[in-house]
């Protein structure tokens, strides 16, 4: 994915970012308890761009691409001014390592959980719940049983995505006596324009980074690099009990 999140960062300027950005969690951050924000598995498009001036406040981005720290980082000091002593961006693969010490009054778990099984969602869940406290709030994104590429009668169908969640499967996750569920919402979107722009162009840079020269593999690259891109997720917001 290296080539598309470099497409996405030269054509998705921070400004088109903080425009595009959907996380309902802003509506409750008036409740923040003390600790610290971390948003895991947090790319270069994460709500840490819009704390960033918050300089009181612990940043935690965890991701397992350092290139997308890198350009998370530029965007952060993009809006703070300068870089913060406060932001810890830290590369490093949640299944296989341990999350930082301290507190969280914000978890941010957007666009991650589809790539774990339901079990690995489990286990994150387990080693998260240890770092929360009354009040904390986590915010999540999954892609749903309605996303385009779920069919179950595929047997590849979880490569990728390793699972496609319903309400209940979070609500299970965040069981209702240690959680309450202050949002959700249930949605269906097309992509905007710049998002179709990059689909473009990450086609004709895989074609020249493979050197592909076989013309209907490109011209299969091309047709889905033109094909509508919709979406169909879950949005939750979770506080703590
Ligand atoms: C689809 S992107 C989501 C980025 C951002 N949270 C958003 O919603 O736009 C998934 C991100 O999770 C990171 N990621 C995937 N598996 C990971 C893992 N095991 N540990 C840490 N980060 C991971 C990827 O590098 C990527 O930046």
């Amino acid at each position: 994915m290296q080539l598309y999140w470099e497409v996405f960062g030269e054509v998705f300027s921070t400004d088109d970012i903080l425009k595009n950005d959907f996380n309902p969690v802003y509506r409750f951050d008036d409740q923040l308890v003390d600790g610290a924000i971390i948003d895991i598995g947090c790319g270069q498009t994460s709500p840490l761009i819009q704390y960033a001036d918050l300089s009181d406040r612990r940043l935690i981005g965890i991701d397992n691409e350092a290139f997308q720290l890198e350009k998370l980082r530029s965007r952060m000091t993009e809006i703070a001014g300068a870089e913060s002593e406060k932001w810890e961006l830290i590369t490093s693969d949640i299944q296989h390592e341990a999350l930082p010490a301290g507190k969280y009054a914000m978890v941010i778990l957007y666009n991650i959980l589809h790539f774990f099984s339901l079990k690995e969602c489990s286990e994150l869940m387990g080693e998260i719940y240890g770092h929360l406290i009354t009040g904390s709030l986590i915010s999540i994104c999954v892609h749903s049983t309605k996303y385009y590429k779920n069919d179950p009668a595929d047997p590849h169908n979880n490569e990728y995505f390793k699972h496609y969640f319903t309400q209940e499967d979070l609500d299970l996750l965040l069981p209702y006596k240690n959680f309450e569920r202050i949002y959700s919402a249930d949605v269906e979107r097309v992509y905007g324009k710049k998002d179709h722009d990059v689909a473009q162009m990450w086609g004709e840079r895989i074609i020249t980074a493979m050197n592909i020269k076989d013309g209907r593999v490109k011209a299969d690259i091309r047709r889905q690099g033109k094909e509508k891109l919709t979406e169909a997720e879950i949005i939750c917001v979770y506080k703590k009990l």
